[in-house]
């Protein structure tokens, strides 16, 4: 007969062990250095990072479709060629991101399943319509903009992978954004018709822009924990004052207007001061009542279940192969 294991040795062997590996991620994180998909991480670090990356990941790919109307209609063959090679890069941005995640013990079908279920978030300026192509410019100026400005930080994240990731995507997305000035200071220097279309996109795109940053640093409560854990570098206000500041000096060579009248330097507080943002429709759009929420999930919905053939085909071909591989070696 065997003796019962002696489970208080056992857990107070566990919970040494437990702090041991806290310090020894403490000690990562203190300096500077990376934590790995093999590294022990707190649950709470391994979550929050599903979270974001898994969100992030979800933007890029609902955000190819505001843009993606326009393919069709981009104004010269030279326009649609970028056009399709800037939503591609979104594509490409997205998988690196599930790739990312995936490291963190979630499956890609479970991401995918979240966001077609309406439980995973994404960001709500996707939300919003593309009416005109001047949007095409407004969106890379304004949006891959505010992205970049929010993900340059990012490639110093403390987990490795995501990390690696933010640095090819910020490659990307400077091309993106100089390709929206582009557009945006052609028809600033065109037509009255195409000025008035232009300014009239940069009025629609600013505020919903500056959202992007997240509510004000007093309301937004998981930002202090993703600072210590070296996820998060700056704070929301913080990289919304860099966004500002990069788009007062932009918008002056472009030659169009940001719509807000208090706009200004503020010399004694060393930051721009502007109106107040409105944060009720920012929670509109967040719960899923924007203009656009219910068409890109069911757009996503329905090309999932139109690809369903394609993921069928891949995982009988694989499995075509492997018994072949088999009978070989058999
Ligand atoms: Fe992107
Ligand atoms: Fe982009």
């Amino acid at each position: 007969m065997t003796t019962a294991p002696d489970l208080t040795a056992v857990t107070a062997g566990s919970a040494d062990d437990t702090a041991a590996e806290q310090a020894a991620f403490d000690a990562l994180i203190d300096a500077e250095q990376r934590i790995e998909p093999r590294d022990w991480m707190p649950e709470g670090y391994r979550k929050t990072l599903i979270r974001q990356i898994s969100q992030h990941a979800h933007s890029e790919i609902i955000g190819m479709q505001p843009e993606g109307t326009w393919i069709t209609r981009a104004p010269s063959l030279k326009r649609k060629a970028i056009l399709l090679a800037k939503v591609q890069d979104e594509a490409g941005h997205g998988l690196y991101l599930y790739s990312a995640a995936q490291t963190l013990g979630i499956t890609r079908d479970e991401m995918t399943q979240q966001l077609i279920d309406g439980r995973a978030k994404y960001s709500s300026i996707f939300n919003y319509p593309t009416p005109t192509w001047a949007d095409m410019g407004a969106i890379g100026w304004l949006v891959d903009g505010a992205a970049i400005c929010n993900q340059v930080p990012l490639c110093r994240a403390s987990y490795g992978p995501y990390g690696r990731a933010m640095v090819r995507i910020c490659k990307e997305e400077s091309f993106h954004q100089r390709q929206g000035f582009e557009i945006l200071l052609t028809l600033m220097q065109g037509t009255a018709a195409q000025r008035a279309m232009a300014q009239d996109s940069v009025d629609r795109w600013y505020w919903p822009s500056l959202m992007m940053f997240g509510p004000p640093d007093e309301s937004s409560p998981n930002s202090a924990q993703s600072m210590a854990w070296k996820i998060k570098r700056f704070s929301n206000d913080e990289l919304r004052q860099r966004f500002i500041g990069m788009l007062v000096p932009q918008a002056e060579i472009l030659g169009v207007t940001l719509p807000d009248p208090e706009l200004r330097w503020d010399e004694a507080a060393q930051r721009w001061h502007t109106s107040e943002i409105d944060w009720t429709e920012f929670h509109e759009v967040l719960a899923g009542r924007g203009p656009m929420n219910a068409a890109r999930l069911q757009h996503r919905r329905a090309a999932h279940e139109d690809g369903a053939w394609v993921r069928e085909a891949a995982v009988a071909y694989a499995r075509r192969q492997a018994e072949k591989t088999e009978r070989a070696v058999a």
